[in-house]
């Protein structure tokens, strides 16, 4: 069995809380997770933090999910069909799914063989697939999807999530396999579409484009096709009764809010500042790299954000301006350009947060930029902390990645200059857009825009416990207070 235990977190909305020791395990079994050479797809990529998910041998391109979804019972009659590509012949392959009840699987049309070990759906096709070829594998399936337990979050559990009258579906890192069997890693992104049926009094906002609205009866098909590759995590589905707020962003790109009917007209308004958002990360990011955009308030659910692709859900309480600002900074850097793995979730984190500082530093909102360096790296240096570079799977998404991640962007800027280190961030998210790269990727773009040889700054911000000194700033600050999200 393979054990985790989180200790600490500090989300956007829920920075610096304080340790909850908990524990729990991710539900897998002890499968191996090594490539094998006897025609089985292996069990995982071997990420260090979650060897299980995704699976190898083969490539997915695009999930089309179908779900009949009873919003009262949280209820899904469910049907995925996978198009994918093996990249070696393939005797027998994974997927990941947690939960429900599967009842049939074809693969090229054929009837397949399957059985469940944890998280893992072990398929035999009926014939062997060769390498380098197509294949079509679709489920059938149904049930109540259960939250997939990540304990360190402040919240019960991930992935599709259903409260009375509301569903919806943040799934980073684990939670996707909770509501459709798929490849769950970033390493595999694809594109998706989503047919989602529900009572018509209901409205269904997912990632993408909606394409149609067609009524059946008493219920409504909403279908939304997202073109953009996508990892699984950042897929979304919401149900609920929203007020729907179309707006055009810059050049041209849809951008579509969903509100609860009681949201207030300042929070509206909020999100009417989208287009400007757009307009300001684009200088600082390079353009805007997908379809459209928008935005799910769901006034209930966990007091926290996720950036799905597109379409970051925001739970809880009333979303501001900042961790809008952190979620639309996700689509650069986390969404488009995927951390290759869980450990360099600092890839996606820092750079969100960091842009919420550098919002405030051009809004003159919160003071100085140099304050706000100050007042968390004071923090930092009493605060204990995981490695920024590696904070294991217990604090993921701790003060490591969340506050040293920011704080070592900034010194960063201070040791390279202003150009070298936009210009780092325009070539980072150019060059593996739609793609994943790796901290190393990051540090080479880094050292090749500023000329210099940086291989001793990442080491002590990344992977040494001790901070490192910002001598430009003169820092560190004389006393330590609790910064807020
Ligand atoms: N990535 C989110 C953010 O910082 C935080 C987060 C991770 C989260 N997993 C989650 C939020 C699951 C809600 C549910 O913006
Ligand atoms: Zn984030």
């Amino acid at each position: 069995m393979y054990r985790i235990t989180l200790l600490a977190t500090s989300l956007t909305l829920v920075a610096c809380q304080s340790p909850a020791p908990l524990d729990s395990s991710t539900g897998a079994d002890s499968l191996e997770s090594t490539s094998s050479t006897d025609g089985y797809g292996s069990a995982g990529y071997d990420d260090p933090y979650f060897p299980l998910l995704g699976n190898g041998g083969y490539d997915v391109e695009h999930y089309r999910i179908v779900l009949d979804v009873d919003v009262a019972t949280n209820h899904i009659e469910g049907f995925a069909t996978i198009d994918a590509v093996a990249d070696e012949d393939l005797s027998r392959f994974n997927l990941d799914l947690s939960g429900l009840e599967v009842s049939g699987i074809r693969v090229n049309g054929e009837s397949a063989s399957f059985w469940r070990e944890g998280q893992e759906l072990v398929i035999v096709p009926a014939m062997t697939l060769s390498a380098n070829t197509p294949f079509q594998t679709t489920v059938t399936y149904s049930g109540m999807p259960e939250v997939v337990p990540l304990p360190g979050l402040p919240i019960p559990g991930i992935g599709w999530m259903h409260e009375r009258e509301l569903i919806i579906t943040m799934s980073e890192p684990t939670g996707a396999m909770n509501w459709y069997p798929c490849n769950n890693h970033q390493l595999d992104k694809a594109t998706h579409e989503f047919e989602i049926t529900v009572a018509s009094d209901y409205v269904v906002a997912a990632n993408g484009i909606l394409n149609s609205v067609q009524t059946r009866g008493d219920k409504q098909r909403y279908h939304f096709v997202a073109s953009d590759p996508m990892a699984t995590y950042l897929s979304t589905v919401n149900i609920g009764r929203f007020d729907v707020e179309e707006l055009v962003g810059p050049n041209e790109l849809p951008l579509t809010f969903y509100f609860p009917p009681a949201t207030k007209e300042e929070i509206r308004e909020g999100f009417r500042r989208t287009p400007e958002m757009i307009t300001t990360l684009s200088e600082w990011f390079g353009p805007y790299p997908f379809e459209c955009y928008g935005g799910v308030v769901a006034g209930a659910g966990p007091p926290a954000a996720l950036e799905t692709q597109t379409l970051p859900v925001y739970g809880g309480k009333s979303p501001g301006i900042g961790v809008q600002i952190h979620e639309l900074t996700h689509q650069w850097f986390g969404n488009s350009v995927s951390f290759e793995s869980w450990r360099d979730l600092w890839l996606a984190e820092a750079f969100a947060s960091y842009a919420q500082w550098l919002w405030t530093e051009k809004t003159g909102d919160e003071g100085s930029i140099v304050e706000t360096v100050e007042r968390y790296y004071g923090y930092l240096s009493e605060a204990e902390h995981e490695l920024m570079g590696d904070p294991g799977v217990e604090h993921l998404f701790g003060l490591g990645v969340y506050v040293r991640g920011p704080v070592a962007l900034h010194a960063l800027r201070l040791e390279i200059g202003d150009e070298a280190f936009f210009g780092t961030l325009k070539a980072w998210t150019s060059t593996f857009k739609n793609s994943a790269a790796g901290a190393k990727d990051f540090i080479a773009l880094a050292e090749q825009h500023s000329d210099r040889d940086l291989a001793e700054f990442f080491e002590a911000w990344l992977y040494s416990s001790e901070l490192p000194a910002i001598p430009a700033m003169n820092l560190p600050a004389p006393k330590a207070e609790e910064p807020e999200g």
